[in-house]
């Protein structure tokens, strides 16, 4: 049976090899990050919380889609040992000094969603100090957010090594996402348009392909360079295409690296 660890009592003297940080109604995005994790270390942690700091919109966090029972499931066939689920006064005890995520973290996510990332790095350090993990994956998916993460966690000197890995994708190419239970069929396959763009080789390309569908209401579609997060620009190595956008209400992002030839 999997562990359950609900208190900073219950995880001392528990020696976490690799952390998988979630915040719950889990996928088969987590559970490839489980696998993964599996393959690293010994003992393998996963944690749900829905962290308040990186909402900025009440609503959007009281609808944020919880199934514990299914979770417990899928972490322990994915190969989890244990689950951390705290409560907010386990995570925020009092005082909580906020990390900030400078420069990057307003751009793109950032400029939609003020503060957000401040949120995500203050949870992320927080759950490095309560659990105490040799190693931590988070997934591409959310592009920026590993970006941030390992940026975070090399300035701070913390004592983690950060492993990325890849977008779990549908049959038709859209990026798994607990958020995607609100769309309805017709709406997944408008969301299809994101997973065309992302396999074009330029930008305009990119953009015109976008505006074939309709029912897409573009945010951001950049190039950036993967080192800096900064725009690409000719003598870029490491491009990636970063797309947002909503379908109706529901805000969905994903990208891509894009080939050399660009
Ligand atoms: P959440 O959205 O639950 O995602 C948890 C982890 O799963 C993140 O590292 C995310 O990048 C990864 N993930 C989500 N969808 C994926 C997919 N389709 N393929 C591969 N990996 C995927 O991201 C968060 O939670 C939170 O911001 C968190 C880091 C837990 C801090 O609160």
């Amino acid at each position: 049976m999997i562990e359950i660890y609900k208190s900073s009592e219950d995880l001392a003297r528990q020696e976490i090899d690799v952390l998988v940080p979630t915040m719950g109604a889990l996928h088969a995005g987590h559970a490839s990050l489980i696998k993964i994790a599996r393959q690293k270390g010994k003992k393998v942690l996963v944690s749900i919380f829905i962290n308040p700091l990186q909402f900025e919109d009440k609503q959007d966090l009281a609808n944020y889609p919880k199934s514990l029972d299914s979770d417990l499931r899928l972490a322990e066939k994915a190969g989890a040992d244990a689950v951390f689920i705290p409560t907010t006064e386990v995570i925020y005890p009092g005082i909580v000094t906020e990390v900030s995520a400078g420069k990057v973290g307003e751009l793109y996510e950032g400029k939609s969603r003020p503060k957000h990332f401040n949120g995500v790095l203050t949870v992320v350090k927080r759950l490095f100090e309560l659990t105490t993990p040799k190693m931590a994956i988070f997934g591409e998916k959310d592009f920026q957010q590993l970006f941030l993460i390992k940026q975070m966690v090399k300035e701070l000197s913390l004592p983690v090594d950060v492993i990325s890995a890849p977008t779990i994708r549908d049959e038709n190419g859209l990026a798994l996402s607990s958020r995607n239970i609100f769309l309805d069929q017709n709406q997944k396959k408008y969301a299809q348009v994101i997973f065309r763009a992302l396999q074009k080789s330029s930008i305009e390309d990119m953009n015109q392909e976008i505006l074939s569908e309709p029912n897409f209401r573009l945010d951001y579609l950049e190039v950036i360079d993967e080192n800096t997060f900064h725009p690409a620009d000719k003598s870029t190595l490491n491009k990636r295409a970063i797309i947002a956008g909503w379908i109706n209400q529901v805000r969905l992002i994903d990208n891509m690296t894009v080939s050399a030839k660009s």
